[in-house]
């Protein structure tokens, strides 16, 4: 089975968020269970050098798109047992960062085209492309309309992951028209004309033979008007082609017994762990003391993440006995009002505005408790990296938090964190006060890092579940060919 996943962004090379960590994870896990998976990128300026000195270039030609004629070089390389593939093009990638440019339009229905082109060019003939996100939604499309029977794509089918509805990759329907250069009928809305716009995301929703998201709550969720971006609709049309897979993390990337960033290795062993916490306590400069308990946040600062509620309780939590380390970027107001509090409470605030993957996992290791009461959230991956490093969740029952942590109970002695259900800062506050009061009581604590460090949070049954996937579209597939 050759599947080409093809990714805005991918661990090891370039990361903005979890899509990279999926990216980066899920083809390793395909390929240990015999399926030939690839990656495609862009190549962009900030892949680390010591990564880009391994690729060689296997091929150069030109991209049409419209009465573009752009040039494209493609290069090779396999990285721990997965093949990946870039798209280069100075003009559109040799730039700092990886979106938010106002030519993200013609920079991503380039790479679409783009990847088109480069399977004439592989020692490759994917079955399946499996395209995430907005960036590559347009490939789908493609794939049925200007590609339909052109032979290097012969037979093959495309599976579109939804990692944020929020995101759709929206331009003007002129704009997109005069990159792609497709006629009218494919502006309409059973096509990518989106409330008056173009929309790149829903030439993956409504030409893309399977549809996933990565999480089964999700999956649901988006089928509502309250979460479905005004695509519920369009989602409920296709929910029979629609499925959620939870996210696992990559478990040997993410392992605290083997992580070059962190002060002392530990698996099982929250004293082990407290050392790391005293560590983080002096690289931040707040006082160090293992019984305080300490809050960590490790994430883009946007109103997705739940930022109104911990602005909102932000002053009075900091009433209690507790130390918050966050870690983030993003929205100017909330990396201003973070700051603001690092500034005003030193002994019990640490912020670093910015990017940073090492600090990130010091801070996981080094906190007691993870919060992330998230407005919504597709499937989140800090939860679960917080988890294997026994860093107790506090979050709200929304998409992948809501299939990953369950609240403790004290009766029963279940539960791998907390959560709250209404997006309201009262009930946020409640819940982190019960978790700091639980805190105090070291049996209680023990049992629910317990219970999270005994569950399995890594790719194992997800790969299987998108293995499955894939059979079925290929065995419809041969069927119809009969
Ligand atoms: P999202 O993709 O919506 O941002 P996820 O929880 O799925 O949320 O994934 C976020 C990933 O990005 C995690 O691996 C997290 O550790 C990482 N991350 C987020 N913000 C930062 C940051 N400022 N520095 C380092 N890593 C970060
Ligand atoms: C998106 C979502 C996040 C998810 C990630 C990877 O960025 O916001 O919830 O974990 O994609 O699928």
């Amino acid at each position: 089975m050759n599947i080409l996943f093809a990714t805005s962004e991918a661990v090891p090379l370039a990361k903005t968020g979890g899509l990279a960590d999926v990216a980066g994870a899920l083809p390793k896990a395909l390929s240990k269970r015999g399926v030939d998976a690839r990656v495609v990128l862009p190549k962009y300026e900030e892949i680390p050098a010591h990564l880009i000195g391994q690729f060689e270039q296997i091929a150069h030609f030109t991209v049409s798109f419209s009465w573009r004629n752009q040039y494209c070089g493609l290069f090779k390389a396999e990285l721990d047992g997965v093949t990946y593939y870039l798209i280069d093009n100075e003009r559109y990638f040799k730039r700092k960062g990886l979106y938010g440019y106002g030519d993200d339009a013609e920079r991503f229905v380039f790479f679409c085209f783009a990847v088109m082109e480069a399977v004439r060019f592989m020692d490759f003939r994917p079955d399946i492309v499996h395209c995430h996100d907005w960036q590559t939604g347009l490939i789908p499309f493609l794939l049925k309309t200007r590609y339909a029977f052109d032979p290097a794509w012969a037979y093959a089918k495309s599976v579109f992951t939804i990692h944020n509805l929020k995101y759709q990759g929206l331009f003007g329907i002129d704009m997109l028209q005069d990159l792609i250069g497709a006629g009218d009928d494919m502006f309409r809305y059973d096509s990518l004309e989106f409330h008056g716009a173009a929309s790149c995301m829903k030439g993956g929703l409504v030409y893309a033979d399977k549809l996933t998201t990565v999480s089964g709550t999700y999956a649901e969720e988006i089928q509502t008007e309250y979460y479905g971006e005004r695509l519920d609709s369009l989602l409920r049309h296709r929910s029979g082609d629609l499925v959620g897979i939870v996210n696992g993390i990559d478990d040997e990337l993410f392992d605290p017994m083997n992580d070059s960033a962190l002060h002392m290795p530990y698996r099982n062993s929250l004293s082990r762990k407290r050392k790391n916490k005293l560590e983080l306590q002096r690289e931040l400069g707040l006082p160090q003391s293992e019984s305080v308990p300490l809050i960590g946040i490790v994430s883009r600062l946007v109103e997705q993440k739940g930022f109104d509620l911990i602005m909102a309780t932000f002053e009075e939590l900091l009433e209690e006995d507790v130390q918050f380390v966050i870690l983030g970027a993003g929205d100017w107001h909330y990396e201003h009002f973070l700051n603001d509090k690092a500034y005003w409470y030193p002994d019990k605030v640490a912020v670093w505005i910015g990017y940073d993957d090492r600090l990130a996992r010091r801070i996981y290791a080094g906190s007691d408790m993870f919060a992330m009461p998230s407005q919504f959230e597709p499937c989140g991956l800090s939860q679960l990296i917080a988890l294997r490093y026994l860093s107790v969740p506090i979050v709200r029952e929304t998409g992948g938090l809501k299939d990953t942590v369950q609240a403790y109970n004290e009766y029963t002695g279940e539960g791998n964190g907390f959560s709250f259900t209404n997006y309201n800062a009262h009930d946020y506050m409640y819940t982190v006060r019960r978790a700091l009061s639980l805190y105090r009581n070291e049996e209680a604590w023990k049992q629910i890092v317990n219970n999270g460090s005994k569950e399995d949070y890594s790719w194992n049954h997800s790969a299987k579940a998108y293995i499955s996937v894939y059979s079925q579209l290929l065995a419809h597939g041969k069927e119809k060919e009969l």
